[in-house]
């Protein structure tokens, strides 16, 4: 079984992987194997390909919006270009808007959520699946969250935005099932990341958001690469149009 999570030959494309649950991802292909091609608006993402580089492996960076159609179809090009195709993409950068309730939200920021979260994804998914569909495979994963399988409290926008990344993710998987495409989406709780140091940092912030969860800590982003890598890999051929939590049982109740 370990063989099978060997990405030697492979290529993955990940978008929003200058920090967090992108770089951790990007860090555990590089370590199976995998030739990774970074996409993120922060230039930190040359530092997340140059760690890798280091550790032995294969990886690009190219400054690129998610929100900007030619940025994200160059990506996929760079990706063809760089190592000869394209046979993974993490469509994973994400953006949380300012907390409050729905009459407070600006419209300004509900929009920015959407373009980034969803359009982003949408985007994405609109060049990997045309190179994909004529190579006759592909594996796409998408990052949802659990508030796009449930409401949190005072984050419409954001609720709205990963509620529409699950309905794609499950659009995506029926229109290309029978082209040899998997599209999944995992859906994660509360991860230590730079999006959510601030609330961990602060000892009333961290309980209050830590109230629901039973493991009792945040996740960590390693543990999110571990879910990537498994919907990735030709171990889970039947997967396809599924969201998967990984909350530590936070939705189960
Ligand atoms: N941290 C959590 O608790 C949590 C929980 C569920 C889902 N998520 C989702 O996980 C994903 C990664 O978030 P994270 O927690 O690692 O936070 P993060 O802030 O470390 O990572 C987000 C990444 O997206 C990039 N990005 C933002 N806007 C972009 C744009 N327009 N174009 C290209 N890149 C852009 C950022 O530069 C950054 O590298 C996001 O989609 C987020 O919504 C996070």
């Amino acid at each position: 079984m370990a063989a099978d999570l060997d990405f030697t030959g492979r290529t993955v494309l990940i978008t929003g992987a200058a920090t967090g649950i992108g770089r951790a991802t990007a860090l555990a292909f590089g370590e199976h194997g995998a030739n990774v091609v970074i996409g993120d608006i922060d230039d930190r993402g040359a530092q997340t390909a140059e760690a890798i580089r280091a550790a032995g492996g294969k990886s690009v960076f190219q400054k690129t919006d998610v929100t900007n159609p030619e940025q994200q179809e160059s990506l996929v090009a760079l990706a063809v270009s760089e190592f000869g195709g394209l046979d993974i993409a993490f469509n994973n950068a994400g953006l949380l808007p300012p907390t409050a309730p729905l009459a407070e939200q600006t419209v300004e920021d509900f929009r920015r959520t959407l373009d980034v979260d969803v359009t982003g994804v949408f985007l994405g998914l609109k060049y990997q699946l045309a190179h994909m569909a004529e190579q006759g495979r592909g594996s796409i994963i998408n990052t949802a969250s659990v508030a796009g399988l449930r409401a949190d409290p005072f984050m419409a926008p954001y609720v709205a935005a990963k509620h529409a990344v699950a309905g794609l993710t499950k659009a995506a998987a029926l229109d290309y099932a029978a082209q040899g495409i998997r599209v999944n989406a995992i859906a994660p709780g509360l991860v230590r990341s730079p999006m959510t140091q601030r609330w961990l940092d602060d000892p009333e912030t961290r309980e209050r958001v830590l109230a629901d969860s039973p493991i009792g800590r945040a996740v960590e982003p390693e543990e999110i690469a571990g879910l990537v890598l498994f919907l990735a890999a030709d171990i889970t051929t039947a997967i396809t149009g599924a969201v998967y939590p990984i909350d530590g049982a936070r939705t189960t109740h």
